[in-house]
């Protein structure tokens, strides 16, 4: 096997945005659901999962999301897989909610005096540390930054496989949110849409990468 640091820099260095899809090729079942793994393996805070996500098959329903989705619009034409990421809502979030409390206790199996413990840590946090109910949004704005992981890692799972990948926020959320509710593809009591990722395999050619230089990016401070 390659040098761990030239596979790791090869593989960030030719990960791309997919701006086209070859429309006759599928991912596989297999590639598919390794690249669902790591989205649900991903961390998040107090390693609550504030997320689920869609497989959108239906060719209806992409129809219908599609002139709200400029971002997407290539990616719903030819992708192999549309995948909706959804963000738990803040109801569910608040530190005793009855989510919470199920993860804790039938997910985390945590006794309930941990479980109590948890639980206040959580609300001191949400309260005092971050700040989470002192304007309306912060405590959703904080949940929906997390679904941002494993967003990440399913980029970078596609590409350890040679599957190309396109995130995707260009679209018109409230929009989009209206049709995927009326259709029955989720409870907005305890769901938002926070982006979407496509899978496939390109029919062009990239862009050149461009980063600003590493020591733009990386201050030291000793
Ligand atoms: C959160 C997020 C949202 C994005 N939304 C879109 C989108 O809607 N459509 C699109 O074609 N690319 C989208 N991109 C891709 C970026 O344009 C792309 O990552 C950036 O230009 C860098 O190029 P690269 O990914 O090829 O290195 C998005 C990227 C991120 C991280």
């Amino acid at each position: 096997m390659k040098n761990k640091r030239d596979f790791i820099l090869d593989l960030f260095q030719n990960r791309y945005t997919c701006k086209g899809y070859d429309p006759e090729k599928k991912v596989s079942d297999e590639d598919f659901m390794t690249i669902m793994e790591a989205a649900r393996l991903s961390p998040s805070s107090m390693g609550y999962e504030p997320w689920k996500f869609i497989l959108l098959n239906n060719e209806g329903i992409k129809k219908k999301i599609r002139p709200y989705s400029w971002g997407a619009e290539k990616a719903i034409d030819g992708a192999s897989h549309l995948v909706i990421i959804l963000s738990r809502t803040a109801k569910d979030m608040k530190y005793d909610s009855d989510y919470l409390k199920y993860i804790t206790r039938e997910i985390q199996n945590f006794p309930e005096d941990l479980a109590a413990k948890r639980t206040a840590k959580f609300k001191s946090f949400q309260e005092d540390d971050f700040k989470l109910f002192e304007n309306e949004g912060a405590l959703y704005d904080w949940t929906r930054m997390q679904t941002y992981i494993p967003l990440t890692n399913m980029l970078t799972a596609a590409a350890i496989l040679g599957v190309d990948s396109t995130p995707i926020e260009g679209f018109n959320i409230e929009k989009v949110e209206k049709v995927l509710v009326e259709e029955g593809v989720y409870d907005p009591k305890h769901f938002g849409i926070a982006s979407m990722i496509s899978f496939g395999y390109k029919n062009r050619e990239h862009r050149e990468k461009t980063r600003r230089p590493m020591d733009e990016v990386l201050k030291i401070v000793d």
